[in-house]
């Protein structure tokens, strides 16, 4: 006979199997995607693409005209600006990123005795001997007279004027970089070890004069 218990399913009598199913167990239910592009972000990145836009427009025709091209390092062609010019008869300039020295001759006759019209000259710093860069020294003294390139390695030393070999070992003068004077008062420069060999006893007569359109003329044979 059945107890009152059993009837109500307590405790001590097992449910009945119409009963364990009847059980409501909760399902997880995955949590709803939001939407990402909002209406609002949609119509801030248009806004923000078309003023990107119109800043590169107005920005970037400019700045097309005003990139400087095919000016490279040493090796390549070098702008040097008037200012950085000497003077007729000043010392000699180091123009750094080309690795030469710019001089500009007075014209008539060298101390060393050559004629020139004067003008400019680009003398590659590397020492024909054995490949020392070579400083300008102004107040080294020497055959009566002050301001010369002078290699610290083994002594080799050559005039202010031209840069032609007057006492070391080196077997021949500075070389030379071609220079051609442009329309603004400015020079271009064509640097690197392709003109190794350049320099000559006539140096001083390849220094181009600075007028516009000018350039250096070809070494003689
Ligand atoms: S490297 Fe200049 S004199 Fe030898």
């Amino acid at each position: 006979m059945e107890t009152d218990a059993a009837k109500a399913g307590g405790v001590g009598t097992p449910a009945s199997p119409a009963r364990a199913l009847a059980v409501d167990t909760p399902i997880a239910k995955p949590v709803p995607k939001r939407s990402v592009l909002t209406r609002r972000l949609f119509l801030l990145g248009g806004f923000w693409s078309g003023l990107g836009l119109v800043v590169v427009a107005l920005v970037g025709s400019p700045l097309n005209f005003m990139w400087i091209r095919n000016l490279r390092g040493f090796g390549g062609p070098i702008a040097v600006t008037p200012d950085r010019i000497p003077e007729p008869g000043a010392d000699p300039k180091k123009i750094v990123e080309g690795k030469f020295w710019l001089i500009n001759l007075e014209a008539g006759t060298t101390p060393n005795g050559e004629e020139t019209a004067g003008g400019l000259l680009a003398l590659y710093q590397k020492c024909p001997h054995l490949g020392c860069t070579v400083p300008f020294n102004a107040g080294f003294d020497f055959q009566g007279r002050k301001g010369w390139f002078r290699c610290p390695c083994h002594n080799s030393t050559y005039t202010k004027e031209g840069g032609v070999l007057v006492f070391g070992p080196a077997p021949r003068p500075m070389d030379v970089f071609p220079i051609e004077v442009n329309e603004d008062g400015s020079l271009t420069v064509s640097t690197g070890r392709d003109f190794e060999g350049t320099g000559s006893p006539a140096n001083p007569t390849r220094a181009v004069l600075n007028e516009p359109g000018n350039t250096t003329p070809e070494a003689s044979a």
